[in-house]
């Protein structure tokens, strides 16, 4: 059977922003800028995804396009030597993040149903009955099977293929977030407290980008990478289904700018509605979104709607993050073992189900795998990459990028040469920081 491909250009963008849009922008995003100082992290996370991540989303998508495999047999057919084992380590990365991507995505479906059934009042009378609320959710029986919930939809959608199962799943689910996502920003500007909260957000403070440099760096780097789902395949996987040629470079920017916009909307979101319930964005952690925004959705007016809405449309930006995972590992299997879609999605799920429980028991297992996935092993997959195509391939690589939009001359130099250099020193410090840190 002839290897499937998107049916339309805005199926492969929506599908690409749909993976890069999730718990990166709406969980991950607000407690590392409240963690690692507000405005200031903003501002380096900013240059990076310019500098580093938009380079880095194109070397994935010339890897993709031009041998139109899954990440371990496109590294393997254009490498030799040890550059073939690179693939692997993709494959791996993958299993670790979905695990627990999943268990948290769970608890944004289990947040909707509660706002649906009772409402946050309850579980929000006293900070100690929000971190018990918290609690339940996040681990034993509730967690465990909305984390079951969400590899089920998630296998759905992978076992229908690329065109009716992602790209319809997409042209629903990315439009449904950004009209979402606009609308609950609009809500938080009417909030009294949206001043302060802007001014915490859009005020940056250098000292603390200098004094806090060793932290920062890495961090803005595993972020960049983390949402624009860089360092483990995603993009090779997805670049690798375009029947045709296209504007590689355009697609990029779009995605990018789709991307950062809404992470940048997600503050506008997430501080108006701490600051109105009195809370400062606090020294984060993962629980922290759920406690305080409980808080806060009982405490302002029509709260419960808003809660459930953002609840909600959070879940659907992690479905669609999500998919794009299952996709590296089962486009792996298809490819390289000739398995069919359905049982190979099916049969991932399930491992990828089994490896996220131990985080529904015991949440140090999110931290010790979140920080391991995106500090190491994300970074380390895109170094990688970079080392390869910079430096092993970038003859291909060029003529890759050019084929559909033209001999680009001294942009296309330019583009080698800052992925030779630069991102690869930028991902290298980061790695020895987030190692030694
Ligand atoms: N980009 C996704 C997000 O921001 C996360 C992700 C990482 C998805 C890596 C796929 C691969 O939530
Ligand atoms: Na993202």
């Amino acid at each position: 059977m002839a290897r499937e491909t998107w049916a339309t250009r805005v199926g492969f963008i929506l599908a690409a922003v749909g993976s890069a849009v999730g718990l990166g922008n709406i969980w991950r995003f607000p407690f590392i800028t409240g963690q690692e100082g507000g405005s200031a992290f903003l501002l380096v996370y900013l240059a990076f995804i310019l500098l580093i991540g938009f380079p880095a989303l194109l070397v994935e998508f010339v890897v993709g396009r031009r041998t139109e495999l899954n990440p371990v047999g496109a590294i393997r057919e254009l490498g030799s030597g040890a550059w073939q084992y690179v693939g692997y380590l993709f494959v791996v990365t993958g299993f670790i993040i979905l695990s627990y991507y999943s268990v948290v995505a769970g608890w944004f479906l289990r947040y909707t149903v509660i706002g649906v059934t009772d409402g946050y009042a309850a579980g929000a009378a006293s900070p100690e009955a929000a971190e018990a609320l918290f609690g339940g959710v996040a681990t034993g029986l509730d967690s465990l099977l909305f984390h079951a919930l969400f590899m089920t939809l998630v296998i759905g959608i992978i076992a229908a293929g690329i065109r009716s199962g992602i790209e319809v799943a997409v042209k629903v689910m990315v439009p449904a977030i950004v009209v979402l996502l606009i609308g609950l920003a609009a809500y938080g500007f009417t909030l009294d407290a949206s001043t302060e909260a802007y001014a915490y957000y859009l005020s940056p403070d250098f000292g603390v980008i200098a004094e806090n440099w060793t932290s920062i760096l890495p961090a803005a780097a595993g972020q960049a990478f983390f949402t624009l789902s860089l360092g483990m395949g995603v993009m090779i996987t997805y670049a690798s289904y375009l029947g045709e040629d296209r504007n590689l470079a355009e697609d990029a920017g779009v995605i990018v700018g789709l991307d950062t916009l809404i992470a940048v909307i997600v503050g506008f979101v997430v501080f108006p509605f701490l600051f109105a319930a009195g809370l400062t964005p606090g020294d984060g952690g993962p629980g922290e979104i759920f406690v305080s925004l409980t808080s806060a959705f009982a405490e302002i007016p029509a709260g419960r709607v808003i809660g459930v809405i953002f609840f909600a449309m959070v879940g659907i930006a992690a479905l669609s993050s999500a998919i794009s995972i299952l996709e590296v590992l089962a486009s792996y299997l298809i490819d390289e073992f000739g398995i069919e879609r359905v049982p190979a999605a099916a049969g991932l799920g399930v491992a990828v189900f089994l490896l996220g429980v131990p985080v529904t028991v015991d949440l140090v297992f999110l931290d010790l795998l979140d920080l391991f996935a995106d500090s190491i092993l994300l970074v380390l997959g895109a170094l990688l990459l970079a080392l390869f195509v910079g430096w092993a391939v970038p003859e291909v690589a060029r003529e890759e990028l050019e084929r559909g939009i033209g001999d680009l001359g001294g942009l296309g130099d330019l583009w080698i040469w800052v992925v030779r250099i630069p991102v690869v020193i930028v991902v290298f410090v980061s790695l020895y920081l987030g190692v030694v840190e």
